[in-house]
């Protein structure tokens, strides 16, 4: 019966692994639902409403009718406005065949790799990276080629690194920044930098600028295409509406770069999802041309948030926290929390063999914290604390934290 069971599963899914975060967010929510009073850092989404005027937007396309399919890569008005902003936000002009809408961020991305890479070929992924960069690149046959970075150079990779890694098979680069999950953001020399290696190549950047609004200490947002008109034709920009405007659920991504791509990625989508929901592009459309002041207010309550929390984890004795300038995410170290004695007795009477994953268990287990191991983004000396909640909850989960670190001293 087993057996017969196990056929059933396709030999690609070998590579990939259901999305860690996801998975933790659902644990704690189980919890929740049983009565349990978990602090969840885990989930990877504003915890604010959607603004009004996008709600209304929505509502207004369904009486409108506007309920039936529509091009496969979007309605026209809401390429436009996708364009528009482009050019308002980053200076980047394009044509409406260079602007594909997907249902997310994420299934863009799946998209454009789908779309691009032939078997065997590579994709420069710095480290530590978002959950899905590296399954969705195995899914579409490429091979990740991890670039480690650590908490010394605020893990950010640098020319010589990214220069090293280049190989006659290297097809993409991944840049993400403001990075989920260390929250790191590049500057435009360190940007320059990159390019400089980079632009001599024949190499794709993709770049994810899904955090783009959520940058603090007035840190300019810079990517690749918006240093010279050459990066900007081997750029590929892949942004959305979930986080700048707290939409996660509407799933409305898009992604912007050179036409022959986009006419691919059209023909993928158009043989598996067709175009995303009419609805919610009605309201992305609002999101992207209407009142932008709310994004402002998200983006300054979660700048005091990301103070409060990176200023209470730096006080438990063995966690060293670098202050992230953007994104909702605070990124840890614990490396002297995973060294000490019972900890390490915990993890043989366990078998774990991951440090991260162990004291991430725990906290959710014995102190009723949600938080994601560091492991699932490549660096197993750190853990992830999603910063998207309210600062009571902060100070609740960071106390708990540190009862769990004092208690393995
Ligand atoms: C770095 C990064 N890119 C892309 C996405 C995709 O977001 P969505 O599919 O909601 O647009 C996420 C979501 O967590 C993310 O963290």
């Amino acid at each position: 019966m087993i057996e017969e069971r196990m056929k059933l599963v396709a030999k690609r899914l070998d590579v990939v692994e259901p999305s860690p975060t996801l998975a933790i967010t659902a644990k704690a929510n189980q919890l929740k639902a049983n009565g349990i009073d978990v602090v969840g850092f885990g989930a990877g989404e504003p915890d604010f409403d959607t603004p009004e005027h996008i709600k209304e937007a929505a509502k207004k396309a369904i009486d409108a009718g506007k309920t039936k399919y529509t091009p496969v890569s979007g309605t026209v008005s809401l390429r436009d406005a996708i364009i528009h902003k482009l050019q308002r936000d980053n200076g980047l002009k394009y044509e409406r065949n260079q602007i594909i809408v997907g249902t997310g961020g994420k299934q863009v991305l799946y998209n454009f790799f789908m779309a691009v890479l032939n078997p065997g070929d590579e994709v420069i992924i710095p480290a530590p990276y978002w959950v899905s960069y590296a399954d969705i690149v195995r899914l579409a046959e490429g091979i990740p080629v991890i670039v480690p970075t650590d908490i010394s150079s605020g893990f950010k990779i640098n020319a010589e690194q990214l220069s090293k890694h280049i190989t006659n098979k290297t097809k993409v680069f991944i840049f993400n920044s403001p990075s989920n999950p260390t929250g790191s953001a590049y500057t435009r020399k360190e940007v320059e930098s990159l390019v400089s290696v980079l632009e001599p190549k024949d190499i794709i950047v993709l770049s994810d600028d899904i955090y783009e609004k959520i940058i603090y200490d007035g840190l300019e947002f810079v990517n690749p295409a918006m240093i010279s008109t050459k990066m900007k034709e081997k750029t590929f920009v892949v942004n959305g509406v979930s986080k700048a405007y707290s939409m996660t659920g509407w799933r409305i991504g898009y992604g912007a770069g050179n036409a022959e791509i986009v006419k691919n990625m059209d023909t993928m989508q158009g043989q598996s999802t067709s175009n995303a929901s009419s609805i919610a592009q009605a309201a992305a459309e609002a999101a992207l041309l209407g009142d932008q002041s709310p994004v402002e207010t998200m983006r300054q309550a979660f700048d005091v948030r990301r103070k409060l929390i990176v200023g209470l984890l730096n006080q438990i004795p063995g966690i060293d926290c670098r202050m992230p300038e953007g994104a909702f995410y605070a990124f840890p170290y614990l490396t002297q929390v995973f060294s000490l004695s019972a900890f390490q007795k915990l993890k043989q009477s366990k078998g774990e063999s991951s440090n991260s994953k162990l004291f991430c268990e725990i906290l959710l287990d014995q102190y009723q914290v949600a938080a994601v191991p560091g492991s699932a983004f490549g660096d197993d000396q750190a853990i992830r604390l999603s910063y998207a909640l309210g600062e009571k909850d902060i100070e609740k989960g960071i106390e708990r934290i540190k009862k769990m670190v004092l208690d393995l001293q």
